[in-house]
């Protein structure tokens, strides 16, 4: 067989911003590659980089060095928003605006000139979990039923990669397992390929394939969850 193209691949990633005191790098020489449904978990204590390198990878932030591919292609050719429609995201905060849950949903194929048929966004609320939800409004909804509205507006853009920044840490325990199980079976359903952010080492052997851990911007290791986690 000939070498397949990787869903999503980082390549030798940096991020350094200025500052006051002179440059910081926030990011160093970060590389890994993805095959379609994998699930790589990356690891690391508060203000390790973790949310940089996930904003790097949809662009929410740019590298100062190094290169993300999409399927083979450079990122840096696509437009940002055709890019984020592709790799979605879901962050710890339910990302909602004011008003039912529906048109939370309608809101990203919408944008991309896409109007979902209301079986299609009762099928995409009834697959997170929050049948019949469609006219509630999101505003009167528990963290963890939030958080399932924005799962479900991240699915409503068929993404071809989820990145996930830590979608279960501002959730009690008790909704923290919904939301995990949920996130889980919906990626191995659907074959997705998913980079999801967590400092929770037991939550990482539990969902993933791979891991990098990250220390103060640099990768410490980078390995299968079985030779990371399970030894
Ligand atoms: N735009 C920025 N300018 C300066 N420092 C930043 C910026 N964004 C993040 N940082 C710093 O970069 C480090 C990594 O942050 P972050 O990626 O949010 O870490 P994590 O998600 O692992 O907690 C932290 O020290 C944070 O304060
Ligand atoms: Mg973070």
């Amino acid at each position: 067989m000939t070498t397949n193209t990787a869903v999503l691949e980082a390549r030798d990633l940096s991020r350094t911003v200025d500052q006051p005191g002179g440059p910081k790098s926030l990011l160093r020489n970060i590389s890994f590659r993805l095959d379609q449904g994998q699930v790589l978990a990356v690891l690391g204590p508060s203000g390790a980089g973790k949310s940089t390198l996930l904003r790097l990878l949809n662009r929410l932030d740019e590298p100062t060095s190094g290169t993300v591919l999409l399927q083979g292609a450079d990122t840096r050719d696509m437009d940002p928003r055709t890019l984020r429609r592709r790799v979605g995201m879901v962050m710890q905060q339910a990302y909602l605006f004011p008003g039912a849950a529906a048109a939370n949903v309608r809101y990203g194929p919408a944008q991309h000139g896409i109007v979902l048929e209301d079986s299609q966004v009762a099928d995409l609320i009834r697959q997170v979990g929050m049948a019949g939800y469609e006219d509630h409004d999101v505003s009167t909804l528990s963290g963890g039923e939030a958080q399932r509205i924005s799962i479900a507006r991240a699915l409503a853009n068929q993404p071809e990669v989820l990145l996930l920044d830590e979608p279960t840490s501002a959730l009690d325990d008790l909704s923290k397992q919904d939301i995990e199980h949920l996130l889980a079976s919906l990626v191995r359903e659907r074959n997705m390929t998913c980079v999801w952010v967590t400092h929770d080492v037991a939550q990482a052997r539990r969902v993933a394939d791979l891991v990098l851990r990250l220390e103060a911007g640099q990768s410490i290791a980078f390995g299968t969850s079985q030779e990371l986690l399970h030894a």
